[in-house]
């Protein structure tokens, strides 16, 4: 694990070859719940459970950049963490880094995220 100047922690998580494009999975960096997806090359983090009640979002489907729930089909668009029935509702997005193919997400020392 590797701390950066603003003090967050940089934590391993996965290698890119085990993210191929449009997959969707749970991961616990310092314990923490994160759903992590591959969408057009690119690494999203962003809370695991959906503020709804609570359904772990990597069971979810992926459809282009929309996650639905698996409980109740409430929508979230995983670049932004947006809730697509109403936008000023956000899932918790966490910073991520590819650093030579290895995986790694920014967490604040209490496992926050930054919203
Ligand atoms: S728990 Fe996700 S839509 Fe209900």
């Amino acid at each position: 694990m590797k701390s950066d100047m603003e003090g967050k922690d940089w934590v391993h998580v996965l290698d890119e070859a085990d993210m191929p494009e449009g997959n969707l999975v749970a991961v616990y960096p310092l314990g923490v719940n994160i759903a992590m997806a591959r969408f057009m090359g690119k690494f999203y983090a962003f809370e695991g459970k959906c503020f709804h009640m609570g359904c772990p979002l990597a069971s979810g489907t992926l459809e282009g950049s929309i996650l639905t729930c698996p409980c109740h089909d409430w929508r979230f668009d995983i670049r932004t963490g947006e809730f697509i029935a109403a936008a000023e509702l956000r899932l918790a997005m966490y910073p991520m880094r590819n650093e030579n193919g290895k995986l790694l997400i920014g967490m604040n020392s209490k496992g926050e995220s930054d919203e």
